[in-house]
Formats: structure tokens, C-alpha cells, sequence
């Protein structure tokens, strides 16, 4: 056996386990797209997507990547260096406009727009804070540029959404140079950041902010761009990060900044000149999305809210947990690993689909159930998951926060 089967075979036992015990999450294989899909040949709505405005199936935007793929086919073959398409700057140029900045330019996902943002920016003399609770790309646009030896940044992590520890790892730093990341809308927690505060703090010790708006597009302000025009809070960051793969219906990762800091991070980001383009029929997909965000954007963002106050009111109303949430994204909190696996297949069973995350996915103990509410859901779906809800919420004591004993089979 080599030191790789070892490995494997070490960590493996888990999810054979799960397996066996039929309750394994991950990897479902649905057979169509869509929040109304199919899984294993039975309809199944689902209520993890993040299709927040429900638009990834509207049929101009399918037929928008049909027409691309009889002029562009499905890939260029190279990087945007050596691929670029008049249609990938059409649309840079729109959604600069749109999201109200200088420029902008596509990464192929989000993950690389943040992960090569960070390692361009990065030098010995940058210091990179992070919130302790960042999604993947940022963490590994931090290890990644400190992996550099030549060159690696001071990482330091602020308490989440704490302005006052932003504040102390700012005062302390031991770098000239500071870049903050921070998420817009938390995608575990659902919770928003303090946006005002950390541009304040940002402000007075002389610290570029970027913000990771991934869940925040196309949810947050009149219009949908996001968390700053919530807050008001224009022209004071510098560099939001956001992506096609939630409200825009696709795949691929937007970076939006002045001219000279877009043009440089094109330039030295490697995930951006060492990875293939997106293919054009995401960018029209993107593209007629946006024209729907300009026609309609504020009437579908309205739509989304009165649909997430409805699923709110009434998962409060009947006891549930929802954590920190504030938004469309509502953790069903079960604090129980069991918990959150047996609901998710009770669930499923009946037709409804919640993924359940686990350790190490959040600290144990903050176990739950991922409940996105999207645009596209309709009244019957949510009263649907309501009561599923409802029903084996009681069976496996998730509102009532008790214990569910021991079991049979060893769960620990
Ligand atoms: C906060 C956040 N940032 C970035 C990403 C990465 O985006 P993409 O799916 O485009 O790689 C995600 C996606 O899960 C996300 O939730």
C-alpha cells in the first residue's frame, strides 16, 4: 500500500459510513437544472440553490447560450490573454457601469477572481486581514501569496463582523500596506456585514477594502447591485469581488475596481493568465440576465424579500432557529449532527431538498440545515417545506432543542 491508498484509507471510514447509513449529502447527481429538479427520478424542490432570483432557467437566457454556442462554441481554447471575445468586453463594460465603477474585468470563477486578486496584490510590505469566519477563496488567496518567499503578506483574521477587532488588527499591523476582505452576505450564517463601520475604520488607518459580494448581487439595494448600494456606501470601496454562479446564472467571477487596478490585476493575477476564458455562452447567459436587472432589477429584488419575510415570519412562528440571519438565507439550526443529517433525509424523501452542514463544514455544535429562499420558489413550495419541516422538526427535537439520546448505531 502506498502512503497516497493510506491516506485515503485513513480518512475514507467516514463517508463510507454515511453511506451505508444512507444519510451522505453530497454529490447528489440531479438529472435536470433548475430549483425544480429531479433526483433519482422523483421531482424535487431545492432549497440550497443559490439561483437567488431564479433566473438560470428563463428561457431567453437559454436561448441567448444556444445562439453563442453556434458563433463561439463552447470554449476558446486558451486564456483571456490569447482569448478574448468582443462579447467578454461588452459585458465588462456594462457591468462596470452597472455596479457603478471604473472597470471590471471576468475571471473564469469567483474562486479565481479572489484567489488571484489577492496573490497580485500581496507583497512583503502588504498586510492581508481577513474575517475569521471567510469563505475558501479568501483563505486560500491568503495562503496562497503567503506561500510566496520571496514575497509572502502579514495574514491577520478580525473577529467576524467586528469592526472593533478590524480596528485592532489595523492599529497593530506590521506591514505599510493593508488589504481587508471581508463577504458581503455570509453564505453559512446569512448574516451581513457592518459595511459603513469597516469603511469608516478602513478610512483612518489607511486600509484598501475589498468586499466579496458573491451573495449579495442581485439580492441587496433597490436595484440588486449589492451590498453598497444598500448602504450607501458608493465610491468608498475600492474592489468588490462577485460572481455568475448565484444570481447570475452561470459560472465565472467579476472583479470591479478603478481602470489602473483592474488593468494591473490582469496583469499579474496567474489564475487570470494561466487559466482558460469563460466561455462565451456563460457571458451571454450573464449578459441577458443583466438586461433583465436593468429592465426589472428592483421589482425581482422586491419579489425575493417578500418571499424570504414569508419563509421568515413562518419558521420563527414555529420555533425554528435561524442563527444570525438577516437575509434571504436562513440556517435551520439544529446544533446536532444527527439532527441535521436525519432532517435532510426525511426531507428528501418527501420531496424537498436542504443540504445539511456538518462539522467540519461549521463548529460543531452549530449544526444546520442550508435554507436558501429564492425568487423562484412559489408559496406552495415554501408551505411544502414548512411543514416537512415542521413535522420532523418535531420528530427529531430540532425546535425544542432536546436531546436526541442515544442510538443504536455508533454516531459519535
Ligand atoms: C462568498 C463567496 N465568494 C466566492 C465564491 C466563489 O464563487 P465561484 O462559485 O464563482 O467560484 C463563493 C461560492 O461559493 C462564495 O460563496
Amino acid at each position: 500500500m502506498s502512503w497516497i491508498d493510506e491516506k485515503a484509507d485513513k480518512w475514507l471510514p467516514l463517508i463510507r459510513q454515511a453511506r451505508e447509513q444512507q444519510v451522505y449529502p453530497l454529490f447528489r447527481p440531479y438529472e435536470t437544472g433548475g430549483i425544480h429538479s429531479v433526483l433519482y427520478g422523483k421531482p424535487v424542490v431545492n432549497f440550497s440553490s443559490n439561483d437567488y432570483l431564479g433566473l438560470t432557467t428563463h428561457p431567453k437566457v437559454k436561448e441567448a447560450a444556444k445562439l453563442a454556442v453556434d458563433r463561439f462554441a463552447c470554449g476558446l481554447s486558451s486564456s483571456r490573454v490569447q482569448a478574448t471575445t468582443t462579447a467578454h468586453v461588452e459585458l465588462e463594460e456594462r457591468l462596470a457601469k452597472w455596479f457603478g465603477f471604473e472597470s471590471c474585468v471576468l475571471f473564469t470563477t469567483g474562486y479565481q477572481a479572489m484567489v488571484g486578486t489577492i496573490q497580485s496584490l500581496s507583497d512583503r510590505d502588504t498586510t492581508l486581514v481577513l474575517d475569521n469566519l471567510s469563505h475558501a477563496c479568501i483563505l486560500d488567496g491568503a495562503f496562497l501569496a503567503a506561500g510566496v518567499p520571496t514575497a509572502a503578506p502579514e495574514v491577520r483574521y478580525f473577529n467576524h463582523n467586528s469592526a472593533k477587532s478590524l480596528e485592532r488588527c489595523l492599529k497593530t499591523r506590521q506591514r505599510k500596506n493593508a488589504l481587508v476582505l471581508m463577504e458581503g452576505i455570509y453564505s453559512l450564517d446569512g448574516d451581513r456585514a457592518p459595511l459603513p463601520e469597516f469603511v469608516e475604520v478602513c478610512e483612518r488607518y489607511d486600509a484598501v477594502l475589498l468586499c466579496d459580494d458573491a451573495h449579495g448581487t442581485g439580492t441587496l439595494g433597490k436595484n440588486g447591485t449589492g451590498l453598497i448600494e444598500e448602504t450607501g456606501m458608493q465610491g468608498k470601496v475600492p474592489i468588490v469581488i462577485s460572481t455568475f454562479s448565484k444570481t447570475f446564472g452561470g459560472i465565472g467571477g467579476i472583479l470591479l475596481a478603478k481602470n489602473d487596478v483592474v488593468e494591473y490585476v490582469k496583469h499579474n493575477a496567474r489564475s487570470f493568465m494561466f487559466s482558460a476564458s469563460l466561455p462565451v455562452p456563460i457571458v451571454a447567459a450573464a449578459s441577458t440576465i443583466l438586461d433583465m436587472m436593468e429592465s426589472e432589477g428592483p421589482a425581482l429584488v422586491q419579489e425575493l424579500h417578500e418571499k424570504s419575510a414569508y419563509m421568515r415570519k413562518n419558521l420563527l412562528q414555529l420555533g425554528f432557529d435561524l442563527g444570525k440571519s438577516d437575509t434571504h438565507i436562513m440556517p435551520v439550526m439544529c446544533r446536532d449532527r444527527r439532527k441535521a443529517l436525519f432532517m435532510h433525509v426525511a426531507l428528501l424523501e418527501s420531496g424537498v431538498f436542504m443540504i445539511p452542514i456538518i462539522y467540519p463544514g461549521c463548529k460543531e455544535g452549530e449544526e444546520r440545515l442550508r435554507l436558501n429562499v429564492t425568487r423562484g420558489h412559489t408559496k406552495e413550495d415554501m408551505d411544502q417545506a414548512l411543514e416537512l419541516l415542521d413535522t420532523y422538526g418535531k420528530v427529531f427535537y430540532v425546535q425544542s432543542g432536546e436531546d436526541l439520546g442515544p442510538m443504536e448505531e455508533n454516531w459519535s
